[in-house]
């Protein structure tokens, strides 16, 4: 059986806990799509990991783990990210595949993001500055890319290096009026990649092709969530790669016809970090009651997460252009305390009643939410593994998400643990 998790909504839904629970029974877990923005937390009895390239699966040491053709991959984070789980005693030799296709996130990415958001100002689009933008445009730009595969021919990587960074060193120094980076030291630091990475690094298509042919089976591990895609999401408050289940085939190689079951993870309410349209958006007390009790600070950035209620407009659109199957409700334990719970049924647009989500943001902007309230619970709920055994206000609020998205809830989070977790 081969899965695939996607968010829902504008990330940080939970998909780090939901794969790697999914993880116990697969083969293979496949990060196609993102980089390091990701911030995937899985939270094991005695340590938490907080994942930016490696797959969620990582942790577990038989699973095999691959990084695929549609991630950009910052090398320092990667190999940080192998140094961390090997110092727990989670060794990633021969069981970690990274592609040849993978673009390279360098320095000079990183310093563009940072350059183009400050000159945003008050229009910046709140990037998590990790490089994913620039590194992407020169992907679709082809002349300025460089990918893993290049680090296998030095000598010619070397010369579209300086290429490369003297290009840029013109537009920092012409638009941004910045100072100028090093070719050699972009290159110096690529010899040692070469020398780290490139036994981690093979044809992941192949790989994947032969890995489903030989009945193994395969969870696909989105990064993101639907609302930030590229092409579908708020544009242009999104991120750089196709971020819902759409950008699984052309991230990995693999058609979605072979992926037996999508699964989608929302959390109970609503979090956005970085700017751009938030209809539910609570801010006020009770945003900052979610806030508190959801930690809801970013995994990557630390930044607050803006906090708001389930809007089940957005989420219903995220499900439909993604096909997905079932959702994981994360966080429900977020909610204890709430007094009255509201859930979005529909927006209000120009007077109308809009049941489908706007991804056009001057029209999403206008938005106004009708709500559904409900009453909340008080008990806790971090140690219940029975739906029947949750407070009777917590399984309708449960049954009105299905009822509003026409999907199961078929995982429910009632903590960060593996063991905090509800399945019907
Ligand atoms: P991801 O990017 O989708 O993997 O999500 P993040 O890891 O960025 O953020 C989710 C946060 O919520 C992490 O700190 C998780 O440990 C935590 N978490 C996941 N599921 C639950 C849940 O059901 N309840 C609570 N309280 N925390 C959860
Ligand atoms: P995970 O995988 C939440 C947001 C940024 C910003 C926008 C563009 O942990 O769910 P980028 O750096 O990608 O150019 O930033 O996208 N963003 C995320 N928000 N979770 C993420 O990843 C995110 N990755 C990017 O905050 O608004
Ligand atoms: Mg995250």
């Amino acid at each position: 059986m081969n899965c695939c998790v996607v968010g829902l909504q504008w990330g940080d839904e939970g998909k780090g806990k939901v794969v790697d629970i999914l993880a116990e029974n697969s083969d293979i877990v496949v990060r196609y799509n993102g980089g390091a923005n990701a911030g995937h937390t899985v939270v094991l009895d005695d340590s938490k990991f907080a994942l930016h390239l490696l797959p969620s699966g990582s942790v577990r040491p038989n699973t095999l783990c691959v990084i695929a053709n549609g991630v950009v991959v910052d090398p320092e984070v990667l190999l940080q990210g192998i140094e961390t789980l090997a110092q727990k005693g989670i060794v990633l030799t021969n069981r970690l595949f990274v592609s040849e296709n993978a673009h390279l996130v360098l320095d000079y990415h990183k310093t563009e993001d940072r350059l183009r958001e400050e000159s945003l100002g008050k229009n910046k689009i709140g990037t998590t500055i990790r490089g994913i933008g620039p590194c992407y445009s020169d992907k679709a730009g082809r002349s300025n890319a460089v990918r893993m595969a290049d680090l296998r021919d030095l000598e010619q990587l070397k010369a579209k290096l300086q290429v490369v960074v003297d290009y840029k060193n013109k537009v920092f120094a012409a638009v941004y009026n910045a100072e100028p980076i090093s070719a050699d030291l972009i290159f110096e630091k690529c010899k040692s990649y070469a020398e780290t990475l490139l036994p981690f690094t093979i044809d992941t298509t192949r790989f994947l092709h032969k890995a489903i042919a030989d009945g193994k089976s395969i969870l696909f591990e989105g990064a993101q969530g639907s609302l930030l895609d590229l092409d579908h999401g708020t544009f242009p408050f999104v991120t750089s790669s196709n971020a819902s289940s759409l950008g699984m085939p052309a991230g990995c190689g693999v058609p979605a016809k072979m992926v037996d079951k999508f699964f989608g993870v929302a959390k109970a309410y609503t979090t956005r970090v970085g700017a751009g349209p938030f209809p539910t958006e609570l801010d006020n007390e009770i945003g900052q009651y979610i806030r508190d009790r959801g930690h809801e600070y970013g995994t990557t950035t630390g930044r607050p997460r803006r906090c708001g209620w389930f809007d089940a407009v957005a989420v219903s659109y995220s499900l439909t252009i993604g096909a997905i199957d079932s959702i994981a409700l994360m966080h429900l334990d977020t909610l204890t305390g709430l007094k009255e719970i509201k859930l979005c049924l529909a927006y209000q647009i120009d007077g109308k009643q809009i049941e489908f989500f706007p991804s056009n943001i001057a029209r999403l902007e206008q938005a106004q939410c009708i709500y559904e309230t409900v009453p909340g619970w008080e008990q806790d709920i971090s140690e219940v593994n029975d739906f029947h055994d949750l407070p009777s206000n917590a399984q309708h609020y449960i049954m009105l998400v299905e009822e509003l998205t026409k999907r199961p809830v078929t995982i429910i989070g009632v903590g960060p643990k593996r063991n905090q977790t509800i399945f019907r």
